[in-house]
């Protein structure tokens, strides 16, 4: 079954200075990657992109991929970068494919390397892989800067959910990745190695330290009964309204997220997802029948 993919209400920017955001939600993952573009170049980056996959015929699509190139054709962007928040587990990246397409790097944080260490070999690829963040173009250490057009975006080492995990700073936007959900479903998990839920609120402090009017993008909604799925809020509604921050001392929080993850099932494409997205979106090389395999270690997780 194809990914649905719904374009989302289009935020607009305060003023010709602050980022233009387009987002799509994926209803098969509940993932939403954005398109963020300065106003007056045209220049701009996707964020978090999704690689359609059928668990159960095993069968990859790019059809939500190729949705996103033609939003930018008809807008007349011009992508600069493909940014990923962190390696996700829920969904595999598009980022690959989309680099190909489009001819733009894949910037994701610096911490990568240490999710490569930890998940290369418990995948064991028959060919040589890495550590050292490639084949990702660029990793961005917490506090660099780089331009998309005349924007300026700054990048906020955001670990907790996965150590590697960032935030993009971009005017008066903030896209969080997995820190923070809609304020009425929470925050991220933080049980996979590496997570940390004491160092996830130390993330969110942070990132809502933010200016009260600044606009948080975020990278999932599992949206209740009532109302639709929904991925824009302000720094303010979370730190009055998230359910697992507002009025939670750090002690709190740290007791209420572990207690809850422990809980949780793996997420359902876990072991596609991770060894496809260490290697930034590029699916395993054939083997020598022409084949290309994906593994599922067993009694590993
Ligand atoms: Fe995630």
């Amino acid at each position: 079954m194809d990914a649905v993919t719904q374009t989302g209400p289009s935020a607009s920017p305060a003023s010709k200075t602050q980022p233009e955001v387009h987002s799509y939600f994926d209803a098969a993952t509940n993932t939403v990657t954005h398109i963020v573009a300065d106003p007056t170049t045209g220049a701009a980056a996707i964020i978090d992109p999704v690689l359609d996959f059928d668990q159960a015929s095993a069968r990859t699509s790019t059809k939500s991929a190729n949705r996103l190139i033609a939003e930018i054709k008809k807008r007349g962007l011009k992508v600069e970068w493909i940014l990923e928040t962190h390696i996700h587990a829920d969904h595999l990246t598009a980022a690959h494919y989309l680099k190909e397409q489009l001819n733009a790097p894949i910037g994701v944080g610096r911490s990568i390397s240490s999710v490569q260490k930890t998940f290369n070999p418990v995948f064991h690829q028959p060919y040589p892989v890495t550590d050292d963040g490639r084949p990702f173009d660029h990793l961005f250490a917490n506090g660099e800067q780089f331009k998309i057009g005349n924007l300026v975006v700054t990048v906020m080492a955001t670990p907790g959910h996965t150590p590697a995990c960032i935030s993009l700073l971009i005017g008066d936007a903030v896209f969080v990745g997995d820190t923070l959900f809609m304020p009425d479903y929470g925050t991220a998990r933080c049980d996979f190695p590496g997570g940390d839920a004491g160092m996830l609120y130390d993330s969110i402090e942070r990132l809502l330290a933010l200016p009260d009017n600044t606009r948080m993008f975020l990278c999932h909604d599992y949206p209740p009964a009532e109302r639709e799925a929904a991925w824009e809020t302000t720094v303010k509604e979370q730190r009055t309204h998230n359910i697992h921050i507002a009025n939670r001392t750090r002690e709190e929080f740290v007791r209420m997220r572990t207690e809850r993850d422990s809980g949780l099932n793996m997420p359902q494409l876990i072991f596609p997802s991770l060894q496809v997205n260490i290697q930034a979106g590029q699916l395993p090389l054939a083997e020598d029948n022409g084949v290309q395999y994906l593994k599922i270690p067993l009694n590993q997780f």
